[in-house]
C-alpha cells in the first residue's frame, strides 16, 4: 500500500480529481481464504484523503504478509461521469470484485459494448467507459471454453473489442497474484526490481495465432470466448526462454506504471511496452504477448536503464506545466475530436448535443459568455458561427454581461465556455440566463464541474487537466469544440471538408518546431516595456489572446489591437522603437492587413509578421516573419496563436519569472 500510495503521489503533478486502490483482501487470521478476495478503496479528492480512508478500513489487516501479491492504484481525471468513489478506478466486474481494472484513456465504443453487456444481464454501477472493460473481461470468463483459459487470453480477447485509447492493468480473484497489462495509444511501462540476476535483458515477444469467431451484436463484433474451439488454438509458450525472472527463483518486484516517475525510486530498470503488447506476470515471471506478427515488429522488448532523476522525469523535457501543455496540443486537440469527428464519412457527432440540437437550430440568437482566454475562444469562432448559421451571435465577457443586466429571452441559446467550469462570473451568468428561460450549453474541460452540471447540455472538451495557470491547450480545444458545434448546426448544408487537409495535429507540430526561432525572438524583446499585437478578422482573437498571455506571465504591457482600428488612435503608439507583431493570413482580410502593414511601416515601425509560410509577397516585404503552415480559414487561428503562447513563455523565462510558480491552477489549489 505504501508503494502504491507513493506512486500515486508521484503522479499528482498530472492533475486528478479522485483516486483508488485495489489490493488482496484478507486479515491475518483468515488470510488463506481471503487471499482470493479483492478489496477496493476509492475516494474523491486528494491522494492524501485516499490514504486516510485506507487507514480507516476495519477489515483490512495492514500487517498481513503475502508471499505473492498484487495491488493496483489509479488517479483519475474525470471524462466519463463526475468525480466520485463509484466512478473512480479500479472499476470492477461485479459486486464480488472478480475482475478489477485501471484505465488511462478513452474507450470510444463503450456505449455499444455496454448495451451488449446489459442485454446479457450485466449490471452497471458507474458512469465510466472503463466499467465496460471490467464487465467484458468477466463476460469472456463466464463464457470460457475451458477452465484452463489464461488471464492473458482473456485480456487479449477484451482488447480486441476496444476502440479508442488505453493503458490498462487487470487483477482478478480467479488469477491470484497475476497481473496483466496492455496499451494502445497510451503509455505503459514496467519497472523490474530484484537484487538477484535476471534471466535475460531482452524479453522475446510471444505470438498467438488466433482464429476468431466474430459475431456482430448491436454493431459490436464480439469474439464468443470459448464458443469456438479454434479461438485459442495456438497457445504461446511461456517457459524459461520466453520470459523474465530472477535466476534461482529469488524475490522480484514488477511495477506497471503509466509514467516512470511513479517507479523510479524503486528501480531504474524499465521495459517500455508498445501498442497492443500484452504483458503478464505470473509466478514471478514476466512474459510479453502479441496477437499477430506484423512486418517491422521488433522481436523482443529490452530492459532499459533509466539514468534520470525523479525531478527530471516529472518535468519531462519541459521546465514548467505551461510549456508542457503548449507542447501537448497536437494530442489534446485530437482528444477533443476523438469519437466525434468521423474523417471517413465527414460527419460530426457531439453526444451531449444530439437531443437538443434541433432546439438550438430553432433559436433566435446565440450568446457566448466566458472570461479571459475562454472568452477569446468565443471571439475566435464567432465569425464562422455567424456565417454558417446566419444567426445573430453575441460574445460576452461574463462580468460585463452581468453588469449590464443584459436582456435574455427564452428563445436564446447561451454558451458558457470555461476550462475549469468553476469561474464565478461565468457561473453567475449561467444562473442568470437559466432564470430567464434560455437554453444553456456548456463548453467545459472539467467533468463534474459546476458549469458542466448546471448547464442543460454541452460538450466536454477532453483536453486533459490544465495545471499551468496560463490557459493554452484548453484554448485550442475550446476552439476545436466550437468549430465542431458549428458543423453540427449546419449538418445538411456542409460537410467536414478535411479530406484534403493535413490533420490539425501535424500542422500544430510544425508550428511547435518554430520554438527555437521564437526563443531567439524573445531574447530580442524581453527587455522592452510593451508589445503591440495587431490583426483582424479570424485573427483578432489571436491578438487578444497573445496579449493576455504576455501580460499574465511576463508582466510586460501588451495590447491586442484590431487592425481596422489602427487609424482611429492606436497608430500613435507606433514608432521605430515600439515592438509590433502583426498577423497577416491569406483570407478575406488579406488586402486590409497589407494596408495596416503599410501604415505601421510608414510610421517607421518594424513589425514582426506571423504569416502563411507560402505567402511569398508578405515574406518578401517584411523584415521579419514567423511562418506557419496553411489551414482552412476558420481553423487558422489555432495555428496563429501557438507562436504567441511560445513567445510569452520564453519572455517570462528571460525576464526571470519562475514559470514554475504558475503551477497550481486555482481549482486544484483548494
Ligand atoms: C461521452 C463521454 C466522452 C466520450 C464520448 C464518446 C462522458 C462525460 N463523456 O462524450 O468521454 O469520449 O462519450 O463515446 O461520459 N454536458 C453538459 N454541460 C457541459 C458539458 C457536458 O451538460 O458543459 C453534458 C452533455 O450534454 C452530455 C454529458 O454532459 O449529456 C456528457 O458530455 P460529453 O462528455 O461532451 O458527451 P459525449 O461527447 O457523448
Ligand atoms: C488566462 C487564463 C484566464 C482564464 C479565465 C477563465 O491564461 O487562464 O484568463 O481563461 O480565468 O477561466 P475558465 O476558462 O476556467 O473559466
Amino acid at each position: 500500500l505504501e508503494v502504491l500510495i507513493k506512486g500515486l503521489h508521484r503522479l499528482e503533478y498530472r492533475g486528478y480529481d479522485s483516486a483508488g486502490v485495489g489490493i488482496d483482501g484478507g486479515n491475518s487470521k483468515e488470510w488463506e481464504t481471503n487471499s482470493k478476495n479483492i478489496h477496493l478503496i476509492k475516494q474523491t479528492g486528494k491522494v492524501k484523503s485516499l490514504d486516510e480512508e485506507i487507514h480507516r478500513q476495519q477489515d483490512v489487516d495492514l500487517d498481513v504478509e503475502f508471499d505473492v501479491h498484487l495491488g493496483i492504484a489509479h488517479t483519475r481525471w474525470a471524462t466519463h461521469g463526475v468525480p466520485s468513489p463509484v466512478n473512480s478506478h479500479p472499476q470492477r466486474s461485479d459486486k464480488n470484485n472478480e475482475f478489477i481494472v485501471i484505465h488511462n484513456g478513452i474507450i470510444t465504443n463503450y456505449k455499444d459494448l455496454k448495451k451488449f453487456l446489459e442485454s446479457k444481464g450485466y449490471e452497471f454501477e458507474s458512469e465510466t467507459d472503463t466499467e465496460t472493460i471490467a464487465k467484458l473481461v468477466k463476460y469472456m470468463y463466464d463464457n470460457r471454453e475451458s477452465d484452463a483459459i489464461t488471464f492473458t487470453t482473456l485480456v487479449e480477447q477484451v482488447t480486441q473489442q476496444l476502440e479508442g485509447a488505453f493503458a490498462l492493468v487487470f487483477k482478478s480473484v480467479h488469477y491470484p497474484g497475476e497481473a496483466v497489462g496492455s496499451r494502445r495509444g497510451g503509455p505503459l511501462l514496467i519497472g523490474v526490481r530484484s537484487d538477484h540476476k535476471l534471466s535475460t535483458d531482452h524479453i522475446p515477444i510471444l505470438y498467438r495465432f488466433f482464429t476468431n469467431n466474430k459475431v456482430m451484436i448491436n454493431n459490436v463484433s464480439l469474439i464468443m470466448a470459448g464458443k469456438d474451439k479454434k479461438s485459442c488454438n495456438t497457445l504461446p509458450r511461456v517457459d524459461e526462454d520466453t520470459c523474465l525472472f530472477p535466476v534461482d527463483e529469488k524475490a522480484v518486484e514488477y511495477y506497471f506504471a503509466s509514467d516512470a516517475s511513479a517507479v523510479i525510486e524503486h528501480t531504474n530498470r524499465i521495459i517500455f511496452l508498445e501498442d497492443d503488447d500484452i504483458a503478464a506476470v505470473r509466478d514471478g515471471r514476466l512474459s510479453i504477448h502479441r496477437i499477430k506478427r506484423t512486418a517491422g515488429d521488433h522481436p523482443a522488448r529490452a530492459i532499459q536503464t533509466l539514468q534520470m532523476e525523479l525531478q527530471q522525469i516529472m518535468k519531462g523535457n519541459f521546465s514548467s506545466f505551461m510549456q508542457k501543455e503548449i507542447f501537448e496540443q497536437p494530442e489534446s486537440v485530437v482528444n477533443t475530436m476523438r469519437g466525434r469527428v468521423n474523417f471517413e464519412n465527414n460527419t460530426v457527432i457531439l453526444g451531449g448535443l444530439k437531443d437538443p440540437i434541433k432546439e438550438i437550430q430553432r433559436c433566435r440568437r446565440l450568446i457566448m459568455i466566458a472570461c479571459g482566454t475562454s472568452y477569446h475562444a468565443g471571439v475566435a469562432t464567432r465569425q464562422v458561427l455567424e456565417e454558417l448559421t446566419e444567426l445573430p451571435v453575441m460574445v460576452e465577457l461574463a462580468s460585463d454581461f452581468l453588469d449590464r443586466n443584459t436582456p435574455v429571452f427564452r428563445d436564446d441559446v447561451c454558451f458558457f465556455i470555461s476550462q475549469s467550469g468553476e469561474t464565478a462570473d461565468s457561473l453567475l451568468a449561467l444562473r442568470y440566463c437559466k432564470e430567464r428561460g434560455a437554453l444553456t450549453v456548456g463548453i467545459t474541460n472539467t467533468v463534474g464541474s459546476s458549469i458542466s452540471r448546471e448547464t442543460d447540455c454541452g460538450v466536454h472538451i477532453n483536453a486533459g487537466p490544465e495545471i499551468g495557470v496560463a490557459s493554452t491547450k484548453a484554448y485550442t480545444s475550446q476552439f476545436v469544440a466550437l468549430i465542431m458545434f458549428v458543423l453540427l448546426m449546419c449538418d445538411d448544408r456542409i460537410s467536414v471538408q478535411t479530406r484534403n487537409h493535413t490533420r490539425p495535429q501535424n500542422l500544430i507540430k510544425e508550428v511547435l518546431s518554430l520554438d527555437e526561432e521564437i526563443q531567439k525572438l524573445a531574447a530580442e524583446l524581453y527587455q522592452q516595456k510593451s508589445v503591440l499585437i495587431m490583426g483582424r478578422g479570424y485573427h483578432y482573437a489571436t491578438c487578444l489572446e497573445g496579449a493576455l498571455k504576455i501580460k499574465e506571465i511576463t508582466y510586460m504591457h501588451s495590447e491586442g489591437i484590431l487592425a481596422g482600428e489602427l487609424k482611429h488612435g492606436p497608430l500613435a503608439l507606433v514608432d521605430k522603437l515600439m515592438p509590433v507583431i502583426m498577423i497577416i493570413m491569406r483570407d478575406h482580410t488579406y488586402t486590409k492587413c497589407q494596408n495596416a502593414l503599410q501604415q505601421v511601416v510608414a510610421r517607421q515601425g518594424r513589425p514582426i509578421v506571423i504569416c502563411d509560410k507560402e505567402d511569398y509577397e508578405t515574406i518578401k516585404n517584411s523584415s521579419r516573419t514567423i511562418k506557419v503552415p496553411h489551414s482552412v480559414d476558420c481553423l487558422q487561428g489555432i495555428l496563429s496563436v501557438i507562436p504567441l503562447q511560445l513567445l510569452s513563455f520564453h519572455l517570462a523565462v528571460l525576464r526571470g519569472y519562475d514559470v514554475r510558480l504558475f503551477y497550481t491552477h486555482f481549482h486544484l489549489a483548494s
